[in-house]
């Protein structure tokens, strides 16, 4: 139903290959969008990616400007093929830090996607889970302080409701390309019960055929979410 991605190993498969670290995230993005259009053929309901964690602000000014150009392109790309396709778009991270342009191009996006009812593509931009749960809990707080939350106990449903990934079920799969094997702050709530699957491979170099392979090796797992 859920599958997360950790596109890992751009900058890497781009000095193997004489490029710039840009060149690198370019072709990633390009890659990104063949596994999405996949998962849309195999009807999964939802693909979540990590495009830009709330730790990368500390790579060189070139590459964060780069990466930040490539993502606003890729955005205004979607809006214009929103319009003919039933894919709905969501961006989870916190949005202070981001220009105006890729704020407003976000917005628009989630808005104009927003009663789409086909796969449902989320990307996590600027974001971070820990700081997505301290925001839950600053926005509990408040609302609790204002009245919106009466007589409401905090539970795991109540802070789940208050993630960015609100109303979206966890992921069943977690895939990182590039050997790591961690999980590097993203979605480390909702991550709790999922399967992972690491390989070896730069993520320019991920195909259908590995994407296919990911779910034929958490076809093979077992699941018991803690019991026996
Ligand atoms: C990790 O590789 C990748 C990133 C930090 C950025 C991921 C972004 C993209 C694939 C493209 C942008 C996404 C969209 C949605 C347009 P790395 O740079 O850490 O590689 P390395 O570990 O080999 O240095």
């Amino acid at each position: 139903m859920h599958i997360a991605i950790i596109m890992d190993g751009n900058g890497r498969w781009a000095s193997k290959n004489n490029l710039s670290r840009n060149e690198g995230h370019k072709i990633g993005s390009e890659v990104l969008q063949d596994i999405i259009e996949y998962a849309k053929e195999l009807n999964i309901d939802y693909i979540t990616a990590y495009a830009f964690s709330t730790e990368n602000w500390s790579r060189s000014t070139e590459e964060v400007s780069g990466l930040m150009k490539l993502l606003e392109n890729y955005l205004a790309r979607a809006i214009k093929k929103a319009r003919s396709e039933n894919v709905k778009v969501r961006v989870i991270g916190k949005k202070e830090g981001l220009s105006a342009g890729i704020i407003d191009k976000i917005d628009k996006l989630e808005e104009s996607t927003k009663d789409k009812t086909g796969t449902c593509v989320t990307f996590a931009i600027n974001y971070g889970g820990r700081d997505e749960i301290v925001r839950a809990c600053s926005n509990i707080l408040k609302d609790m302080k204002e009245g919106v939350i009466v007589n409401t106990q905090i539970s795991q449903e109540l802070i789940s409701q208050y993630l960015d990934t609100s109303g979206m079920p966890d992921p069943d799969l977690l895939i990182r390309t590039s050997g790591e094997m961690r999980t590097s702050n993203f979605l480390p709530w909702q991550l709790a019960y999922t399967e992972f699957y690491f390989l070896e491979k730069m993520w320019p170099e991920f195909t259908r055929e590995d994407f296919d392979e990911a779910l034929r090796m958490y076809s093979l797992r077992n699941r018991r979410f803690g019991k026996s």
